[in-house]
């Protein structure tokens, strides 16, 4: 079993062999936080404390298992809002106390990655993984289930990031992804950007955000008003051609043969469109399903299940660790 916790999602799951999700229990807070345009953070401490019971208890019952039939707990230990993180990491510590349950704690990040596991359930190691998150953008080479390589990474924003803020500066409510999403098969890409490829091949988004933010003030200044769908489509090219490009060239450099695809943006419409034209080309493209893409626990216990047959499990020291890393990642500064 696995409990998330790490933003504004509150979920558990209960997965066979990392592979066979049973249940798969995701109660979001969009709903509450929509009201501020964004999360915050306090708030979403306190709906945790609030859930989390009850989400455990429904993922039990949806898997029509009770607690004892359990091996394991995996929890989301980071990265993501430490006081939100905290819920789930005491919550899950006092299962594996009470029960006498080995602990696991599992990267958030990693976790994404491992959606692919329960949506192709013949994926093995290694693989080249293209991370595009709401708080990661990276190419990672999958090394094994335990080991990741960081190609290249954001030096600023995130992608799912850039598309919230750039969703806000066009008026659309939290969370802008699935609107920009919407907009942007409505419009016409007619606006260029310059690419989000670093010079050294990284990623970086900060440069975009404030070219569509400059070109709706120009555009303001002179009285004329642009058509948001048309700023959606420009914006979502600029934003997604750059991660494609990028995931391109590595495929190209290390002769990769499959690629997987994970985070919540991988649910945008413009990616998997791309990719899929990739897939002609003799490469296996792995997408999770929708409902894998965003937040959710089935992930987690993935992830977890893999730490639990190498024997990695944590102790009732284990903190919550909200700038938490994927191992081989480097700092850009
Ligand atoms: O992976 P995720 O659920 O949370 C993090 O761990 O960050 O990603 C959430 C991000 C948000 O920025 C959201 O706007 C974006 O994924 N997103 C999308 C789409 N659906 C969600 N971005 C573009 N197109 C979408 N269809
Ligand atoms: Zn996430």
């Amino acid at each position: 079993m696995a409990i998330e916790s790490s933003c504004d999602e509150t979920a558990a799951a209960v997965v066979k062999n990392g592979r066979e999700i049973l249940s798969n229990v995701v109660l979001s807070q969009i709903d509450i936080h929509r009201l501020y345009g964004g999360v915050v953070p306090e708030i979403a401490s306190r709906n945790h404390v609030e859930v989390v019971d009850r989400v455990v208890k429904q993922a039990l019952a949806d898997a029509n298992l009770r607690l004892s039939d359990i091996d394991a707990i995996a929890v989301t230990y980071g990265a993501g809002l430490v006081g939100a993180l905290l819920v789930g990491v005491s919550y899950a510590k006092g299962l594996s106390q009470a029960l006498g349950l080995p602990l696991i704690a599992v990267n958030h990040i990693e976790g994404h990655v491992c959606a692919n596991y329960l949506t192709y359930t013949d994926l093995t190691p290694p693989y080249t993984c293209l991370l595009t998150s709401g708080g990661h953008t990276a190419i990672i080479n999958v090394l094994d289930y335990e080991n990741y390589n960081v190609v290249c990474s954001t030096v600023d924003d995130a992608v799912g990031e850039a598309f919230d803020k750039v969703a806000r500066v066009l008026g659309l409510p939290y969370p802008g992804g699935p609107q920009i999403d919407r907009l942007a098969q409505q419009g016409k890409p007619c606006y260029s950007f310059h690419s989000v490829i670093t010079s050294n091949g990284n990623f970086s988004y900060s440069g975009l955000k404030t070219a569509v933010i400059n070109l709706l003030h120009n555009a303001e200044q002179k009285g004329e008003r642009l058509s948001s769908a048309d700023v959606a489509a420009s914006f979502t090219r600029a934003a997604i051609d750059g991660l494609v490009d990028r995931l391109q060239q590595e495929v190209t450099a290390s002769g990769a043969h499959t690629v997987a695809v994970a985070g919540g943006v991988a649910a945008n419409s413009y990616l998997r469109s791309r990719l899929s034209d990739m897939q002609r080309s003799g490469l296996r493209v792995c997408l999770p399903k929708l409902s894998l893409c965003g937040d959710n626990a089935a992930m987690i216990a993935s992830r977890g299940y893999y730490s639990y047959i190498d024997n990695q499990f944590a102790d009732l020291t284990l903190n919550a660790c909200p700038t938490l890393k994927l191992r081989g990642e480097k700092p850009h500064h």
